[in-house]
């Protein structure tokens, strides 16, 4: 039997907790907190698989426009599982880094971010990335901003500018997205990744993402190994 391939990194926009939650009933809300448990059961287990890198999008620069009720929960959230909830993460050898801008996010969730982030940083399983007031086109507009500091400042010349350097300056040195998951049907990027996902296989499953457990996780892996990528060759 040939060997499964894995991809070296995964992103996942985790869609449908609202929904999820909607159609049993309960409030909004209760979708998040069982979407944020399947988060860290899906963080052990590409860690388990041998999984290098995965990017997840928590929080995007637009979701600010949701009510104050369920932006105030989101950022609690946060604050509840870094702070809390993400011991067993930590013990498994999984590095927390953020992909974001800061502002406007406020002390309280910006100090649990860095916490995290400390705490982990000399761990060497998964990177979970973790997208937090994330857009991908803030991010092309932030790195193109710190490439002109650096013509600027004499740092570099215009030929430095290549793809490595667009990368090295992007939120995270990271290497491309090979294989993308959106839960709950929607099939769109909505600014995500968009410079990493060049050659990305894509993958879309109508589950909400409270209900993508491992073994659906898995099922994805599968479909991925039934790819042929070529990469614009032949
Ligand atoms: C999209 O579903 C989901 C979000 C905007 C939030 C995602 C956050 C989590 C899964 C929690 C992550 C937790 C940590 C610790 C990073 P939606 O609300 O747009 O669902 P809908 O489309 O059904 O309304």
């Amino acid at each position: 039997m040939e060997e499964r391939k894995l991809p070296t990194h995964v992103g996942i926009i985790m869609d449908g907790n609202g929904r999820w939650a909607t159609e049993k009933g309960r409030p909004r809300t209760d979708g998040h907190r069982e979407g944020a448990n399947t988060l860290k059961e899906l963080a052990l287990h590409m860690n388990d698989l041998g999984i290098k890198y995965a990017s997840v999008y928590a929080f995007s620069t637009e979701n600010f426009k949701r009510t104050k009720t369920e932006v105030d929960f989101l950022m609690n959230l946060f604050i509840e599982m870094f702070n809390n909830e993400f011991d067993q993460i930590l013990k498994n050898n999984i590095r927390i880094v953020f992909s974001g801008r800061e502002k406007p996010l406020s002390d309280k969730v910006l100090k649990a971010m860095r916490g995290i982030e400390e705490e982990s940083k000399d761990n060497t399983g998964l990177v979970l990335n973790v997208c937090l007031n994330y857009g991908s086109r803030s991010e092309i507009v932030d790195m193109t901003k710190k490439i002109s500091e650096l013509y600027k400042d004499n740092k570099i010349s215009l030929d430095d500018i290549d793809e490595e350097l667009i990368r090295k300056n992007l939120y995270n040195d990271l290497p491309d997205v090979d294989f993308l998951i959106r839960t709950s049907g929607e099939l769109r990027l909505s600014n995500f990744m968009l410079y990493q996902l060049s050659y990305a296989e894509f993958y879309f499953t109508r589950t909400y993402f409270p209900d993508f457990h491992s073994d659906e996780f898995d099922k994805a892996i599968d479909d991925f190994n039934d790819r042929n990528r070529r990469f614009g060759g032949n």
